[in-house]
């Protein structure tokens, strides 16, 4: 089924709003991390902070591409304050499982991409 191009961008700009959101959300969580594994969990934190800003700049790339404007708009952002309620809020979050989805359902439409 063909999708028209408003509804392309509409999501193609939710999932922007959701990478930035994921940003913060591991740059927050890298910066105020406690506890005997800080050391670990602030690292994981800043590699996913990375690749969700790569995510980003591929979604705004794709939007500006097909005509439309990238938001600039998080999504809101769960607050966390010890490392077990961050790693919950990631999961229930999707962050990972999401993430995936969209790049490969975007890279799909794309062929010079290729499918995985
Ligand atoms: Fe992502």
């Amino acid at each position: 089924m063909a999708i028209d191009k408003e509804t392309l961008l509409a999501g193609l700009n939710r999932d922007l709003a959701s990478e930035y959101s994921a940003i913060i959300q591991y740059t927050h969580y890298a910066a105020t991390v406690t506890g005997p594994f800080r050391h670990e969990l602030r690292t994981l934190f800043q590699t996913e902070a990375k690749q969700e800003q790569g995510h980003a700049q591929y979604l705004a790339d794709q939007i500006a591409y097909y005509g439309g404007a990238p938001t600039t708009t998080p999504n809101p952002v769960p607050n966390a304050k010890t490392p077990k309620e961050m790693l919950q809020r990631i999961l229930e979050g999707g962050l990972v499982k999401k993430c995936g989805k969209r790049i490969r359902r975007l890279a799909c439409q794309n062929a010079s991409l290729g499918c995985h």
